[in-house]
């Protein structure tokens, strides 16, 4: 399976925040934003994937994370010339896809929890076997986002929810269900891309492209319950959530989160020597302290 970063956009909504710099790069308390999503990806075992961003940006996140080999994954760049909308992912990234199986991350979307990976996982398999999935959270502020109509199949079992219907911001939502900025999709999804008209905004939009999905009878929907937490960090209000939101789970755990060299170590695709180097790079900050940690096996899960 691939994976995409969507990561363009003009960030307008952090201005004067994002005028000389990219929104994904923008710090989440002790880490770019970027790194956030990037971890999601890893944990569900991607290791090649594309990053999506404007001209200008494109260059910046590839001067921070380079062709990923520090993460032991291989790291591509395409640019979005204009953020024409999130379905648009797919046709830019046609030929990196290729016959195979395709997640996408929002660049400004983070996921904290445990047993996030099995959920992940998950997915992936459903993906490989032909069914798309989305995710739904629970909000307060429905008409915001993307949101899902969902049944409930079984009652012992938080996952197995049937979609009735998705909406891209509904005037009047049909659930509090918001889908998030992460997608799995089978091998074919640039095809099914291509054939989604803009709307009435005049965008291509991923809530299009999941209908398609819906109306063939191959969309998946897991929920992130309790126990998760989810948050796109667009916004000034949002981004200082999400800082304050990883700040206190960093002090009270005592560790990072979301740090892919980290995960790169756990899963194998980087040996000590490897890692040794990123210590080196990131040298007396805290994260560079966190590694340096995960290497002397002082923080051993
Ligand atoms: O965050 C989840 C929501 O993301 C979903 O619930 C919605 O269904 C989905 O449409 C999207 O809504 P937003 O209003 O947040 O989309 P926005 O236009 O802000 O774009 C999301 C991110 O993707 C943002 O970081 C900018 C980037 N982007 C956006 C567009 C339209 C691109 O890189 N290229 C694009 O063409």
């Amino acid at each position: 399976m691939k994976g995409i970063i969507l990561a363009g956009g003009a960030g307008t909504r952090l201005y004067p925040l994002t005028i000389v710099t990219s929104k994904q790069l923008l710090p989440v308390y002790n880490k770019p934003m970027i790194y956030y999503p990037l971890s999601t990806l890893m944990l569900a075992r991607i290791k090649e994937i594309l990053i999506i961003s404007t001209p200008e940006d494109t260059p910046r996140i590839k001067s921070l994370l380079g062709d990923g080999s520090a993460f032991g994954i291989s790291l591509e760049y395409a640019v979005q010339e204009k953020p024409e909308g999130l379905a648009q992912a797919f046709t830019i990234g046609r030929d990196f896809i290729g016959d195979d199986s395709c997640a996408m991350i929002l660049g400004d979307n983070i996921f904290y929890g445990n047993g996030l990976g099995a959920k992940l996982a998950a997915a992936k398999r459903s993906a490989e076997e032909g069914k798309a999935t989305i995710f739904g959270y629970y909000v307060e502020d429905p008409h915001r986002f993307g949101i899902m109509e969902i049944e409930r199949v079984k009652t012992d079992n938080d996952s197995n929810f049937r979609v009735i219907s998705v909406e891209e911001k509904p005037k009047e939502p049909k659930s509090n269900y918001a889908i998030v900025g992460l997608y799995f999709y089978p091998k074919g999804v640039s095809d099914k891309a291509d054939k989604v008209k803009p709307s009435a905004r005049g965008e291509l939009e991923i809530t299009t492209l999941n209908d398609m999905y819906l109306k063939e009878n191959i969309l998946n929907a897991q929920l992130l319950g309790r126990g998760y937490t989810w948050m796109d960090a667009g916004t000034v209000d949002s981004l200082r959530k999400a800082t304050n939101f990883v700040c206190m789970i960093e002090q009270y755990q005592g560790m990072s989160i979301s740090a892919p060299e980290e995960i790169a170590y756990r899963y194998e695709w980087i040996d000590r020597e490897k890692l040794s180097e990123s210590v080196k790079r990131y040298g007396k900050s805290p994260y560079g302290e966190h590694l340096k940690a995960v290497l002397e096996d002082r923080i051993i899960i």
